[in-house]
């Protein structure tokens, strides 16, 4: 789906114009096995020597492998097995460890029911710089694209996820009105993205 592109791009916008921190702090959640991260971190890894980088889930699915990879990049990496729920209700400290440059999300929002979706986007506006969330486009393009799946021959499992998928993502504005409102110095964008991404990024200019 060009994920990786969108949320490297995504990261390097919102970075933009941000001060240059000794090394910068990025959390994922949802983050599966990390090969998304692993992606995007190897194109940004020049720009960003140094990064730690926090790869939650509630499943232990990074591989030893993905560690040294990350490693080779110069990366630091700690894979959290976690309830991204239970990380949302757990007190907020400001400071290391739950303070992050970027928290970003792939594939991963569109699990969650409304009332989960608010708690756990107010959680993340509370401890971070930059969220960006690329998920699933809910269009018609994206249903038919993902009806053409067994062109591509893949398993039936994956044919029902990218459908079930689809249904559930989002379009519009969606994602903003779900963001928490009236929290001042942050910027809200919400676009279509690639062919079947939707994408929102939300960016605090005076970051505290
Ligand atoms: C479709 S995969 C996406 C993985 C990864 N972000 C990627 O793009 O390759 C969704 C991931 O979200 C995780 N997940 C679903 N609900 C979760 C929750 N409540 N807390 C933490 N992880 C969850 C699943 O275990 C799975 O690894």
């Amino acid at each position: 789906m060009g994920s990786s592109g969108i949320v490297r791009r995504a990261i390097n916008s919102a970075l933009a114009s941000s001060v240059p921190r000794a090394s910068l702090r990025v959390l994922e959640l949802g983050a599966g096995d990390g090969s998304l991260a692993l992606r995007v971190a190897t194109r940004l890894a020049a720009a960003w020597p140094g990064a730690e980088l926090t790869l939650l889930d509630r499943q232990a699915l990074v591989a030893d492998a993905t560690g040294i990879a990350f490693a080779h990049l110069g990366w630091t990496l700690r894979a959290l097995t976690l309830d991204a729920l239970e990380w949302a209700r757990a007190p907020t400290q400001r400071q290391h460890p739950d303070r992050w440059d970027v928290i970003l999300t792939n594939l991963f929002l569109h699990h969650f029911e409304a009332d989960a979706l608010r708690e756990l986007l107010s959680a993340v506006a509370q401890r971070c710089d930059a969220f960006i969330a690329c998920e699933p486009r809910r269009s018609v393009p994206a249903l038919i694209g993902s009806r053409l799946l067994p062109a591509l021959a893949v398993s039936g499992d994956t044919l029902h996820d990218a459908v079930v998928s689809v249904r559930a993502g989002f379009r519009g504005d969606e994602l903003s009105r779900i963001w928490p409102a009236g929290l001042p110095g942050w910027t809200v964008t919400e676009r279509p993205a690639g062919l079947f991404s939707h994408l929102f990024v939300a960016v605090r200019r005076d970051p505290a």
